[in-house]
């Protein structure tokens, strides 16, 4: 026999090398077929994502929200795909589905906001939250929302009620700017508590300079409008932070949401940093004011629509100033309990206006829901006004009646301050402010829509394009 050639090692190595680099191959390629018959398997829901990147966006923002949703809702069912913002997203129709993802499996949903609205309102607040740090935040800002808390600010809120009614006489206002200036001042009252006026004035216009960019592009180059909101923020927080000293100084935390983040006994939440109080005061700010504001403008388009609802709720009113006189003393908390024509015109407002159309949700792993398959990081939207809208659970429902209310609305079908872990604090504040307006409003002045009515603006809340400007009047008794 003849040995083998000197070269057949090397041979069966390079021999080996090969088998090695094919089954390597061969190995990815089954990777690769499991892995798209995964995803084939992977039942999305359905639904069209439009072009490229842009998606169904231009959709969504030339036209009627509502029609893009009903639409769709139609054509694919209660669960459907779509592709807005640069972002996959998964729309959600039925309130059990709604439920599901805020409620009961809403440790799979977590928020998402856009990154500017994040950065600027401050990281820490009580939004962008998800899980132990969210809830015993959220019990915090919830204890400092609860009716014994509210109670107190009747009077105080009244006081600035008082303050702004009269300049409104004889004139034509702006509605929804007038009620911007009205809910700013209630908001600032909740967080730093009543009698609290150090630096006021200057956050206010620091807070009005950061809105600006709430919208923008993140974009921090000098001239930017997110580069300019970012300087007032830093401004903001250094003002925030000499508050907080000035009041841990003194050993007494004083009243509203910053008195109760300061004198915070959680033990795991220690005591909140610095940042952590003044992200969650300007969260707490930006969350109060625009949202009320609008549905204070659309209280007033619809009682000035319906003659003969603003009678029955000025009649209301007028009753419960008659005890107030005759007792001779100021508007109480049991008061505005007793005003239910007045509640159910609001919460008929709420339905029918829908502040928040819907909100976002991402998903944080691949989520089965529905049948359907839902990836890890699509967003997820609760689309609030669709289900505030189906004939189902509100028969005729672009008819604004408040006595619908009389019956409550079935369970997950209303849904105006959210649901679930994250939904509002600040509902009952909201509620109140409003009556206490109404309440002033109604019994002393009158007003008359000046112009045409000429559509809805989103911006993001919907309110009547033009901000409603109405001539304010005394009422003659
Ligand atoms: C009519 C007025 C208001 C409406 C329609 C409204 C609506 C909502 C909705 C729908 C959510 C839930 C958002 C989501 O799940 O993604 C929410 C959250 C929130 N709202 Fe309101 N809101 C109003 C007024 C207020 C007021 C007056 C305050 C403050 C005092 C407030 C503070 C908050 C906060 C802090 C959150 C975040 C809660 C969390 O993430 O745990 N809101 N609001
Ligand atoms: C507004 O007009 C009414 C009636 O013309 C008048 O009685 C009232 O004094 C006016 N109020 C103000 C503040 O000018
Ligand atoms: C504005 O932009 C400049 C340049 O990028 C940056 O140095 C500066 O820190 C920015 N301002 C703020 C407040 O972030
Ligand atoms: C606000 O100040 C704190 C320090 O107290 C700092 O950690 C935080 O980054 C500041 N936030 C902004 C937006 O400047």
């Amino acid at each position: 026999m003849q040995p083998p050639p000197a070269s057949l090692p090397l041979l069966s190595a390079t021999y080996l090398s090969h088998l090695l680099f094919f089954l390597s191959i061969l190995w990815f390629f089954l990777l690769y077929l499991i892995q798209w018959r995964q995803t084939r398997n992977k039942h999305l829901p359905p639904g069209s994502m439009g072009w490229p990147y842009i998606g169904e966006t231009l959709m969504l923002y030339s036209q009627n929200p509502d029609s893009f949703f009903s639409k769709r809702q139609k054509r694919y069912g209660d669960i459907f795909k779509t592709h807005i913002l640069g972002c996959p997203c998964v729309m959600i129709s039925s309130p059990e589905a709604a439920k599901a993802v805020l409620v009961s499996r809403a440790h799979l949903f977590k928020p998402t906001y856009p990154p500017s609205k994040e950065k600027l309102i401050g990281p820490e607040a009580l939004f962008f939250q998800q899980g132990d740090y969210h809830s015993r935040l959220k019990k915090l800002v919830q204890d400092s929302f609860l009716p014994s808390a509210l109670r107190g600010y009747v009077s105080e809120i009244e006081q600035i009620v008082l303050k702004l009614l009269p300049a409104w006489e004889n004139e034509t206002i702006n509605t929804l700017q007038e009620m911007k200036k009205f809910a700013f001042d209630v908001a600032i009252l909740s967080a730093f508590g009543a009698g609290w006026g150090v630096e006021t004035e200057r956050i206010k216009r620091l807070y009005h300079r950061l809105e600006k960019g709430y919208n923008s592009m993140p974009l921090n180059l000098p001239g930017t409008p997110f580069n300019k909101s970012m300087k007032a923020r830093k401004l903001l927080n250094e003002t925030l932070r000499r508050v907080i000293e000035k009041r841990r100084e003194r050993k007494k935390q004083d009243g509203g949401l910053l008195g109760v983040l300061l004198g915070s006994k959680d033990h795991k939440l220690n005591h909140l940093t610095d940042s952590q109080v003044s992200d969650n005061i300007i969260g707490v700010i930006f969350a109060a004011h625009d949202t009320t504001a609008s549905a204070l403008t659309w209280i007033l388009k619809y009682l000035h629509d319906n003659e003969e609802l603003l009678e029955a709720v000025t009649k209301e009113q007028e009753g419960i100033r008659r005890g107030i006189i005759e007792e001779n003393r100021e508007m109480t908390w049991a008061d505005t309990r007793s005003m239910l024509l007045t509640s159910r015109v609001i919460q008929e407002t709420l339905r029918r206006a829908s502040i928040l159309s819907f909100t976002f949700r991402e998903a944080v792993e691949d989520v089965e829901f529905g049948g359907y398959i839902i990836p890890k990081g699509w967003k997820v939207l609760p689309l609030f006004r669709s289900i505030h809208h189906c004939e189902d659970f509100f028969p005729d429902p672009e008819k604004f009646d408040p006595s619908r209310f009389e019956v409550p609305p079935r369970p997950n079908t209303y849904m105006p301050f959210g649901n679930g872990v994250h939904s509002c604090p600040g509902n009952e504040l909201a509620k109140l402010e409003i009556l206490v307006l109404l309440h002033h409003l109604t019994t002393t002045y009158r007003w008359k829509v000046v112009g045409e009515d000429d559509g809805i603006k989103y911006g993001p809340f919907p309110v009547p394009k033009g901000g409603l400007p109405v001539r304010v009047i005394p009422r003659n008794n």
